[in-house]
């Protein structure tokens, strides 16, 4: 792939873009919540106890929501290079001032804000590895395995490719029986919508090449522990 065909940068420090995706998040976030319920019923935690979190490409907190809640004594760190994502998550995050900061990272680089502390209970990316090249997905799982303390899990909730025609052409037959506007909205899009679409798609890769980024960081315990379509939930953690 050509780098400079990456969009991904001006898509999500663009306004209009964050703006129009704000406003959908209301019912994509309906949609979603059981699974974001699920990824934090995943870690494991008692209900009372304390830990800290971090939540990787966090916009606008949906995956911490989820945790937060669930566990009314853990504490949010939510990363993101984007300060129009992050402005836009300080409204949703209200509920839990208090419990949760925002620090700016792009996981594009190697390089870790030194506000994110050396040895995390639990890693959380939702919605966004996929915006990143092969490369940085494999750097990126790494880099997490080295920030968890020992027994502490990392979870991504992530949308995965298929090579198998079959597959591809199940997944969107009933990807549009779910949703009767899908296949028209497929056929129309407005050139934004392209534009998102086409960052949305660019890296996504298949779920075992990203097992496998797992394994070899050194994670345990991996499985797809949900999956619907081309939607998955897996993760492992770090040995005790
Ligand atoms: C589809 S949104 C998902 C947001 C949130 N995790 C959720 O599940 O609702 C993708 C998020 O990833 C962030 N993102 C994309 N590339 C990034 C990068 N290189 N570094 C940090 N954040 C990034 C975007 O700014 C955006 O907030």
């Amino acid at each position: 792939m050509d780098q400079s065909a990456d969009t991904n940068a001006a898509i999500w420090q663009s306004e209009e873009i964050v703006a129009t995706w704000a406003a959908g998040a209301r019912k994509r976030e309906r949609n979603e919540a059981a699974q974001r319920r699920f990824m934090a019923v995943l870690l494991p935690f008692g209900e009372q106890e304390r830990f800290t979190f971090l939540d990787l490409g966090a916009g606008t907190g949906a995956a911490s929501r989820a945790i937060l809640d669930l566990y009314p004594r853990s504490t949010a760190i939510l990363a993101d290079f984007s300060s129009q994502m992050m402005g836009a998550g300080e409204g949703e995050m209200q509920p839990f001032a208090g419990r949760y900061r925002y620090i700016e990272f792009d996981m594009s680089t190697g390089e870790w804000p030194a506000a994110v502390p050396a040895a995390l209970d639990a890693v959380v990316t939702s919605m966004c590895v996929h915006h990143l090249p092969d490369g940085r997905k494999q750097g990126l799982f790494a880099e997490i395995f080295d920030h968890l303390a020992p027994g502490g899990w990392y979870l991504n909730y992530d949308p995965v490719r298929t090579e198998d025609p079959v597959v591809h052409a199940t997944w969107q037959r009933v990807n549009d029986d779910e949703d009767p506007e899908a296949a028209s909205k497929r056929l129309h899009r407005t050139p934004q919508e392209q534009a998102s679409y086409d960052n949305h798609i660019r890296y996504v890769i298949p779920l075992d090449q990203q097992l496998e980024y797992l394994r070899s960081a050194g994670f345990r315990g991996i499985d797809v522990y949900w999956k619907h379509l081309e939607n998955v939930i897996y993760g492992g953690c770090r040995p005790g």
